[in-house]
């Protein structure tokens, strides 16, 4: 037997019989997101409005959204999961009908780098459930699309084409949210795309690794570049409480993206810097490692958390756990995400009856005062990923396989 065989092994007995989040209290939690899920679809106006974004604090009913939205494709993407999940084919038809939606996004100009999360997260979700070509082709077309945003003098995709407070326009900027959208330029890459793309998400990946993280390890919200001859000009945040700050969300982002570069490269850089964002993160939270909504805002504990960024880190966690060579690191990762995870789902986060949504307790953008301890839709979305993920741990399959 392998060396990395019998690790696999050990860490597989290993959690299962630690059982910090058992295996009942997971379906659990999936069956209770089926619940909710099917409440919001009952509720969704006959309107082109009528992707689920938010839900104000103390409010009811969800604010839609159309599919320009950055937050539309999280809708179809939790259906496609709770499909995954559950085999309900009502989740399958509407998972369809929400994605076919987006798909515009696949023949339009590039708005920013948000084709990932639209489109990545629905009709990818889709391609990988059910093989549908036609889902393939709007993937690969809206590949090509976010690849126009990249400069090649400067090493990164152009996140925001367009003038935003403090990133000098027309000068060049990146956020650190662009590293998910990597994603559909790897798988892409893999299935009948340019190499090309292939490059640039490394490229992406590596330029980001280099400019956007401070000594200790926390990330920038945004980097703004010379875009003629891709100097650094400045680190700043647009989210965050302050530019030197480590905001909750946009550390998660960086946890998730380097993690997912290295499944989809296997360069040892990247699974080194995957546990240096992450260990940074960790050190910090609170016992229940759901965090303050930016871990330095001189108000915590009196400030609202981010339970979005503790859905996307449990989630990229679970993942990392699979990937980390040394077993005692696995095996903190694992038991941190299942320590987040079942604090996600209970009643301090679930939303139960409060509202139709999976969860309380996100921050969108604090600075502009919007989304603030609401419910948000990619909190809801990472949440039944990472459940997902952690189910198919649990009955000793790989995260990648459908359940
Ligand atoms: N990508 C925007 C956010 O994380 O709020």
């Amino acid at each position: 037997m392998t060396r990395s065989k019998l690790n696999y092994i050990l860490i597989f007995f290993f959690f299962n019989l630690s059982n910090i989040f058992a295996q009942n209290k997971v379906d659990h939690a999936i069956n209770y997101c089926e619940k909710q899920a099917l409440n919001t679809l009952k509720s969704i106006p006959n309107d082109s409005l009528n992707i689920p974004r938010s839900i104000a604090e103390g409010e009811y009913n969800w604010r839609f959204v159309d599919y320009r939205d950055w937050c539309s494709g999280f809708w179809p993407g939790t259906l496609w999961y709770l499909f995954e999940g559950t085999h309900n084919p009502k989740f399958k038809t509407s998972a369809d009908k929400f994605s076919r939606e987006l798909s515009p996004l696949s023949m339009q100009k590039a708005f920013d780098h948000d084709l990932g999360f639209q489109i990545f997260n629905s009709f990818g979700n889709g391609y990988r459930l059910t093989g549908n070509e036609e889902y393939k082709k709007v993937i690969l077309a809206t590949a090509d699309t976010l690849a126009t945003l990249f400069n090649p003098k400067v090493g990164t995709i152009l996140s925001w084409p367009r003038a935003v407070p403090n990133m000098e326009w027309p000068q060049h900027n990146t956020i650190i949210d662009n590293m998910i959208n990597l994603e559909m330029l790897f798988w892409a890459s893999k299935n009948g795309g340019s190499k090309r793309l292939y490059d640039i998400a490394v490229s992406h990946a590596l330029v980001t690794m280099k400019n956007h993280f401070r000594s200790d390890y926390t990330s920038y919200h945004a980097v703004v570049y010379d875009k003629a001859t891709g100097k650094k000009i400045k680190g700043v945040t647009h989210q965050g409480y302050a530019d030197n700050s480590m905001w909750a969300r946009g550390q998660s982002w960086a946890i998730y993206g380097y993690t997912m570069c290295y499944r989809e490269t296997k360069n040892p850089l990247f699974l080194d810097f995957a546990q240096k964002v992450t260990d940074t993160y960790l050190k910090d939270l609170p016992p229940d490692l759901i965090p303050y909504w930016d871990f330095n805002d001189p108000g915590i504990p009196n400030v609202p958390r981010d339970a979005s960024a503790a859905a996307v880190v449990a989630s990229a966690l679970l993942e990392l756990s699979t990937l980390v060579k040394e077993p005692s690191k696995a095996s903190m990762y694992r038991e941190k995400a299942e320590t987040m995870l079942s604090s996600l789902s209970s009643d301090a986060y679930q939303s139960r009856t409060t509202n139709n949504a999976f969860l309380l307790h996100s921050t969108g953008h604090k600075p502009a005062g919007s989304e603030i301890d609401a419910a948000i839709i990619y909190a809801d979305y990472y949440y039944i990923e990472a459940l997902l993920r952690l189910k198919k741990l649990k009955i000793g399959k790989s995260i990648y396989a459908p359940i």
